[in-house]
């Protein structure tokens, strides 16, 4: 297990590092993206979906209603939002397994609502508001 920790004073910064990050995952892997409503998971998202040349921020929304959102062709980055989600059931109708199959990096906002539903093989992203910035936290299993 390591562990990094970064600063991002803003949304331009937040992109950046998330280009940054998106350099220390493998073509394969689950992140889960920890931090409150507003604390920047779907910002840091676009910076990932940017690195891993998936697609441009701007065409990165979050998938709070969609649930589960793609960018690559092939695809490249799963973005996951389990905000809505209520019970574990509703978990088993996304088809996850089929997409952690995949050669693909999921990353998944609210993740720890589900914790004990999702692999134990994971990278974990947890953002906190840090004065008018963030502070994020990078671990690696
Ligand atoms: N590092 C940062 N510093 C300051 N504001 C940020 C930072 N990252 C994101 N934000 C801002 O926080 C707000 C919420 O970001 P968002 O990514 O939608 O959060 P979440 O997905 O965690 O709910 C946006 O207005 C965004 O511009
Ligand atoms: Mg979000």
């Amino acid at each position: 297990m390591s562990l990094q920790s970064f600063a991002a004073a803003d949304e331009d910064e937040m992109i950046a590092l998330g280009e940054r990050i998106a350099a220390l995952l493998p073509r394969r892997a689950i992140v889960w993206l920890i931090g409150n409503l507003g604390a920047g998971k779907t910002t840091l998202t676009k910076g990932i979906v940017k690195g891993l040349g998936a697609a441009d921020p701007a065409e990165v929304s979050s998938p709070t209603f969609t649930l589960i959102q793609e960018y690559g062709d092939p695809v490249r980055v799963y973005h996951i939002d389990l905000y809505r989600l209520e019970q574990p059931r509703e978990l088993a109708t996304l088809g996850l397994d089929e997409i952690f199959d995949r050669e693909a990096v999921v990353l998944i906002e609210w993740a720890d609502k589900f914790a004990r539903w999702l692999p134990e093989d994971r990278f974990t992203i947890a953002i906190e508001a840090d004065g008018d910035g963030r502070r994020i936290t990078f671990q690696s299993p």
